[in-house]
């Protein structure tokens, strides 16, 4: 890989003389570091020690006349090929999803027009408060993407997640990050939906499926690695999240809808979730309880929006190029699916039986048949993560004569 420019954001904790170490393994690897320290950074860590490991200047301040001569901080901010934010305190979380901007680095974070990674660290309970949480959530929605944080025992005695991810970690995240801006899918954003949803019946009983969520994040692994800009929509899955993809959590099918459709405008879309079908209209707010009477209560079903449905049937435009569906059979799998992509209005559709006997729902394996426009074709049976690079395959040839379409 041929040398990168790399932003470094310093936060104030602990963890601040790891990126010292992250310094010296970027500039190992041929990148160029320029380092911005928080006031609290400071505390750690002098400027010295990174100034003296990646051989530039360090910044440190807004309002500093010398460097607003040299290069004001908005050509800081924009003259990185990324900026990374290591150790991420949770007040730079804080800051960076409100939009807050009082020193050199808020202010250099809101100010870039460049992707933004961040590796967290901080105590347990601060990682853990809903507050964090929240403000997690709202990072990878702005499409910022975040290493670890790892779990263990940490400076403050306590143990759990929190540990910033270990140089290294973070250095192959920003590798990785490089190597996805230049792959065959580079520049085109896809929304994949994963995983089960849940539906609650009241708040300690749900419906559910034996979705484990394994193919859809395989399958967003593999775009990732193809160089796409993924949008990962899961439901609650057993399956390990895909790196460098913007990870949406949701529970629900109402919510996986709202967050697909936000994620809209794409270029493809891809429907891997088993969403279910029906939700408890009548959702108890409080536990249900026997009554003593032997009844069991009745649930009144309703039917939830069918997302692929919708989104295939867009208005060409807002309709993402391709779109593709799956169809989790277990009778007549080919007659299945080939009348559902007809229902649903996709374009190409990916179907597999189900049946308990195969052990495909949950396993590691799947075997699927590819329907479009012409004749299925059948793909033995294989890892999930080899049908995902298959597909993603396929998807790369689509992406390819679409290219040569449009300068036709
Ligand atoms: N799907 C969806 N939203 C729903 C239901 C299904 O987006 N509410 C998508 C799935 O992600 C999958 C495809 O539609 O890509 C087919 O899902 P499946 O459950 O097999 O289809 P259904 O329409 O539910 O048909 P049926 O249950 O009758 O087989």
């Amino acid at each position: 890989m041929t040398g990168k420019r790399v932003l470094l954001i310093i936060g104030g904790g602990i963890a601040a003389y790891k990126s010292l170490e992250l310094v010296r393994e970027l500039t190992k690897r041929g990148h160029a570091v320029r380092c911005v320290m928080t006031k609290a950074a400071q505390e750690f860590v002098t400027p010295l020690s990174f100034a003296s490991l990646s051989g530039e200047k360090v910044h440190t301040e807004l309002f500093a006349m010398t460097d607003e001569v040299e290069m004001g901080h908005i050509e800081l901010s924009r003259s990185a090929d990324l900026v990374v934010v290591a150790p991420a305190t949770a007040d730079l979380m804080a800051k960076m999803a409100q939009g807050l901007c009082n020193d050199l680095a808020s202010t250099l974070l809101l100010a870039t027009d460049k992707p933004v990674m961040i590796a967290p660290a901080m105590n347990v309970r601060m990682w853990e408060h809903p507050a964090t949480q929240r403000n997690l959530i709202t990072l990878r929605h702005d499409g910022v993407s975040v290493i670890g944080p790892d779990e263990g025992s940490m400076a403050c005695g306590e143990f759990g997640p929190g540990r910033m991810a270990e140089p290294v970690a973070i250095a192959d995240a920003i590798e990785a990050h490089f190597a996805q801006r230049s792959g065959p899918l580079a520049g085109k954003r896809v929304l994949v939906t994963s995983g089960p949803t849940h539906e609650p019946i009241d708040p300690v009983r749900y419906i559910a499926n034996r979705s484990s969520g394994k193919q859809g994040s395989a399958i967003a692994q593999a775009l990732a690695r193809a160089g796409a800009d993924v949008q990962f929509v899961t439901g609650p899955a057993e399956a390990p999240k895909p790196e460098g993809c913007a990870i949406i959590p949701v529970e629900t099918a109402a919510q996986m809808h709202a967050a697909a459709l936000a994620a809209l405008p794409c270029d493809i879309a891809i429907f891997a979730a088993a969403v279910a079908d029906w939700r408890v209209q009548n959702a108890a707010p409080g536990k249900v309880k026997k009554d003593g009477s032997g009844k069991p209560p009745s649930l009144k079903l309703t039917e939830n929006p069918d997302i692929l449905r919708e989104i295939s049937q867009l208005k060409p435009g807002k309709r993402p190029a391709l779109v593709i569906g799956f169809a989790a059979e277990t009778d007549e799998v080919l007659a299945n699916a080939t009348a559902k992509r007809m229902r649903k209005g996709c374009d190409w559709l990916v179907a597999n039986d189900v049946s308990p006997a195969t052990g495909i729902m949950g396993g590691d394996q799947n075997e699927v048949h590819l329907l479009g426009a012409g004749d299925p074709e059948h793909w033995p049976r294989a890892s999930k993560a080899q049908i995902a690079e298959r597909l993603v395959a396929r998807i790369i040839d689509w992406a390819k004569s679409s290219n040569e379409k449009a300068v036709c």
